[in-house]
């Protein structure tokens, strides 16, 4: 099968290339590498098994001419290029916008002109300001003012979301929707807010953790190729176009305990420091104070079990921090 991945040089695209191509498939890749980086996919193009399968264009999406002829090339498409992360959706708000919700309605269209089976990488933070748990895939979705700018990511994707399904509506485009949780692993940069590698950095380097806010704060990591698994799952299954799924872990766990445990894990002597919100991101933000998935919906489709517990997870980063090499498969 030909598999056209849209932001494929990033942290989760590199990941799902590898299992693509592991798969047997052509990959095609189109990133601009504003977040992602073509060192994610250095081991994949220098290796004699999978390289001559592997096909990357350096461009963005917002451009119509290299989606159109790759569109048109592949049998189906993940749709993964996305203005992503915190810090990096305050600083660069515009560009972000333009991205998630113009980038997504071009790859959409084409999709949808060609007849092509389309995933869309949606976000566990369409949901908003809940603190109720499990979040289901048919919650209410609650938001803070347009001037705290971190919603314009939950609204452009939840936009996406939209699209995705009135496309599907008014003209059969078998387009799957995907709300992932926080996903963490290996060659996930901890540059644009991501707490788990920023965390493991600040521990290995014996600098203060820096939790923002109080540190109560939940959430639930799930590991990458546990991710990848069931995106792929997903995008085989003939009940999956039309629906939007919930992919996460269901492990809980506060920001300051998982300080804590990566702490103890690396075996730092790092001081954890609170840092107020305003101090880390500016008065645009608020955070959300709980963000667990129900995953009944997944399981029942395709099986899906986030198999990877919060410990091997934080293992798998802390080694790939201090070596760069090791990449382990989930069971
Ligand atoms: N990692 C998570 O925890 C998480 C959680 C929820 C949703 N997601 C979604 O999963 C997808 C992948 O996220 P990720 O964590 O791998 O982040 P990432 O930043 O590593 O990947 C995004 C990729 O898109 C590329 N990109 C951005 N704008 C582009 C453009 N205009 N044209 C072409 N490429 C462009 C980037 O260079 C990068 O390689 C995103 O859609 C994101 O919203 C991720």
């Amino acid at each position: 099968m030909r598999i056209l991945i849209t932001g494929g040089a990033g942290f989760i695209g590199s990941h799902l290339t590898e299992a693509c191509l592991h798969r047997g498939d052509e990959v095609y890749i189109i990133d601009d590498l504003s977040t992602g980086s073509m060192a994610n996919l250095a081991s994949l193009q220098s290796d004699p098994a999978v390289k001559d399968r592997l096909f990357v264009t350096v461009d963005s999406i917002l451009n119509t001419e290299p989606i159109l002829e790759l569109i048109g090339t592949c049998d189906v498409v993940f749709h993964l290029a996305a203005a992503v992360g915190v810090r990096y959706i305050l600083e660069n708000p515009l560009e972000s916008i333009q991205t998630n919700i113009q980038g997504t309605e071009k790859i959409l269209r084409l999709c949808n002109k060609f007849k092509k089976r389309v995933l869309i990488a949606s976000t566990s933070e369409v949901y908003g300001k809940h603190l109720h748990a499990p979040l289901v895939e048919t919650d209410n979705i609650i938001y803070g003012p347009s001037s705290k700018f971190r919603w314009s990511y939950a609204a452009a994707k939840l936009m996406d979301e939209f699209t995705a399904l009135a496309y599907h509506r008014t003209n059969g485009l078998p387009a799957i929707i995907a709300r992932l949780f926080n996903t963490v692993g290996p060659r996930q940069t901890g540059t644009y807010g991501m707490v788990i590698p920023r965390f493991v950095s600040q521990a290995l380097a014996n600098q203060p953790i820096s939790v923002y806010g109080d540190g109560k704060q939940t959430r639930t990591f799930t590991y990458v190729n546990d991710v990848v698994h069931a995106l792929m799952a997903l995008m085989d299954h003939p009940d999956a176009p039309g629906e939007v799924f919930n992919i996460g872990g269901t492990e809980e766990v506060s920001i300051l305990t998982l300080a804590e445990k990566i702490k103890t894990q690396t075996h730092s002597g790092s001081p954890i420091e609170f840092i107020p919100y305003t101090r880390a991101f500016g008065k645009d933000f608020e955070d959300m104070q709980r963000r667990v998935p129900g995953i009944d919906k997944i399981r029942s489709l395709i099986g899906f079990e986030p198999v990877t517990g919060l410990e091997r997870i934080l293992e798998s980063v802390i080694e790939d921090q201090k070596n760069n090499t090791m990449v382990p498969k989930t069971p």
